[in-house]
């Protein structure tokens, strides 16, 4: 089976390893000389035929971008910016959905030297406003149909001096760049900023235990990082048609993409939301040669598996990353969809998946896989930065000294260094995620050993849910917990001590989960909602919530609803 893999033989491949070996594979004289944008897009533009992207609308039309035409569109986006006054370093985030103009937008921003960062549509004006203005963002780019959410997040972001809108049907309000019109006039050739590997091109804002979401910057080396996993794990091949699932909003969106395009590979992407009916139609009409998309997402093909009787799947690979994929999905897998689920472990820091299965080694299912080569990881203890023994609990560590690890987190140094240790013999970041290795090298995850909330894929910090609880009238305090869900892997659950005045009952639990799905984000928001007359408190006034997690759990395995 391995010899027609990108990576035939894990072992040694790690062996031999370098990361020369794939900043040679650039255009430019690389680390020196790199620019994302460049390697991802115009290297491939020569060949007339190759395409980037293909997207489906929601209305199921296929729109089909080669790389010259997306080399070109990003030209003129970069000339826009230009012309606007955008400089080199300047922060420009996007807030749309899954069209071609945002992927147009993303290199173009890269080409243009400024930093590209992106926030999910799932966030409502609390959650985008937050992220804007922690890092001063001078330009946004959105659509008619979410220009009211910016208008209103905007209210508390100084400095975005411009929006940038995409005509969805309502025309341009007055005042907006318009991005079709705009990009029309601009010239189509751009002289790519002249970055190298240490300059700043990413950032994407992800939660955490205490306060706010911090921003996780990337410099342009990250693309050596996440080209590596594209060839290794995801074995990219000339020829493929590779749907990822994830949005441009979280960093997964432009692993897979950047990663992929940094060799050529074809994109498909769906503007739609998660619908198994959909997706099956889409596997069935299109191409797909690789999926690649959260666990919660194959756990809900699953219970719609019928409607993957029909289909004739293209399918040679498929992967998965976000949170742990039970090893039941992957025997369904195999089954269902002919391949071997991979799974895959990454964090908005580490840039990419680095802990991950290849296809050409032993899957054990329910692990995570091994390092990939040019990753050094270990289960180590944080107070001692001590590599434990195989079988043993610790947290997940890697050596900080490859291409996509993170730069900082935005203007936080005291938070940037507190993920470290020093251990006796060098230095490791401390991922938060417990798990431990077996004798033969596999990662076993365990869970988070902080507050952090993982559901559906998704990683949430409880205070910025609790503060935006804390905006309802009704409620004087909250608390919110991961409560364990067979499809979600947890749910967030709220514990809520209602004010002066205000009754429990089941429409103000209601009205508080609205409150807070609209303002801050609709995958943050708790989808239970629990009164208590006070919370249990330590001897220096701080909520226990280790003590509510016990009893959302202990209802969790009740079966209670
Ligand atoms: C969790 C998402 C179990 C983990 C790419 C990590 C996982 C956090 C896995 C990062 C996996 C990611 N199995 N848990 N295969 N992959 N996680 O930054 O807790 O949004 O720390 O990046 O997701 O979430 P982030």
């Amino acid at each position: 089976m391995g010899d027609n893999h990108n990576l035939s033989d894990y072992e040694a491949a790690s062996e031999e390893f370098s990361w020369d070996d794939i900043f040679a594979e650039a255009d430019w004289e690389a680390p020196g000389d790199l620019n994302i944008a460049h390697e991802v897009c115009d290297r491939h533009a020569a060949d007339k035929d190759r395409v980037a992207l293909y997207q489906v609308s929601e209305d199921g039309d296929l729109t089909t971008v080669p790389f010259w035409q997306l080399a070109e569109e990003s030209n003129q986006f970069a000339n826009l910016l230009e012309s606007m006054g955008v400089e080199r370093g300047d922060r420009v985030f996007s807030y749309m959905p899954r069209i071609p103009e945002h992927y147009v937008a993303m290199v173009g921003t890269l080409k243009r030297g400024a930093v590209w960062g992106s926030v999910n549509e799932r966030f409502g004006p609390e959650g985008i406003a937050y992220r804007l203005a922690d890092c001063d963002t001078s330009v946004v780019l959105t659509t008619t149909d979410n220009r009211e959410t910016v208008a209103e997040a905007l209210e508390d972001v100084p400095s975005v001096e411009q929006v940038i809108t995409v005509d969805r049907g309502d025309g341009v309000p007055d005042g907006d760049i318009a991005f079709g019109d705009r990009l029309e006039g601009a010239e189509r050739n751009y002289e790519t900023a002249d970055t190298g590997g240490d300059d700043n091109a990413l950032l994407y804002y992800t939660s955490g235990t205490t306060g706010p979401a911090k921003g996780v910057l990337h410099e342009h080396r990250w693309i050596a990082g996440v080209a590596a996993t594209q060839r290794y794990t995801m074995d990219i091949k000339p020829g493929d048609c590779y749907w990822s699932t994830a949005d441009l909003g979280w960093l997964t969106g432009p692993i897979n993409t950047l990663g992929a395009w940094f060799w050529g590979a074809t994109m498909f992407t769906y503007e739609g939301e998660f619908d198994p009916a959909e997706w099956a139609e889409l596997l069935d009409e299109h191409p797909i040669t690789i999926l690649f998309s959260v666990p919660t997402a194959y756990r809900m093909l699953r219970e719609n598996e019928s409607l993957l009787d029909d289909v004739s799947l293209d399918l040679r690979l498929a992967g998965s990353v976000g949170e742990p994929l039970s090893p039941g999905v992957v025997t369904w897998g195999e089954e269902t969809l002919g391949v071997t689920i991979l799974d895959t472990y990454g964090q908005t820091e580490t840039g990419n998946f680095i802990i991950n299965n290849y296809p050409s080694m032993e899957v054990r299912p329910g692990s995570m896989g091994k390092p990939i080569p040019g990753v050094e990881a270990a289960i180590v203890d944080p107070d001692t930065g001590e590599v434990v023994e195989p079988g043993e609990t610790g947290q997940i560590a890697e050596r900080p000294d490859f291409p996509c690890f993170f730069a900082e987190y935005w203007e936080k140094p005291e938070k940037t260094a507190s993920c470290f240790v020093d251990g006796p013999d060098g230095e490791w970041y401390l991922s938060g995620d417990l798990a431990y290795r077996d004798e033969d090298g596999y990662f076993w995850f365990e869970g988070r050993a902080d507050d952090v909330i993982i559901s559906s894929g998704y990683r949430i910090g409880p205070f910025e849910v609790e503060s935006a609880l804390g905006e309802h009238e009704a409620v004087a305090e909250a608390a919110v917990v991961p409560k364990p869900d067979p499809e979600r892997t947890n749910i967030v659950k709220a514990y809520v001590v209602p004010s002066e005045g205000y009754e429990p009952s089941d429409s103000l639990a209601e009205d508080i989960k609205t409150k807070v799905k609209t303002d801050l984000a609709a995958h943050e928001y708790p989808r239970e909602v629990e009164f208590r007359e006070e919370m249990p408190k330590t001897v220096t006034g701080k909520i226990r919530r280790t003590e509510l997690q016990d009893l959302a759990q202990a209802e969790a395995e009740a079966g209670d609803d």
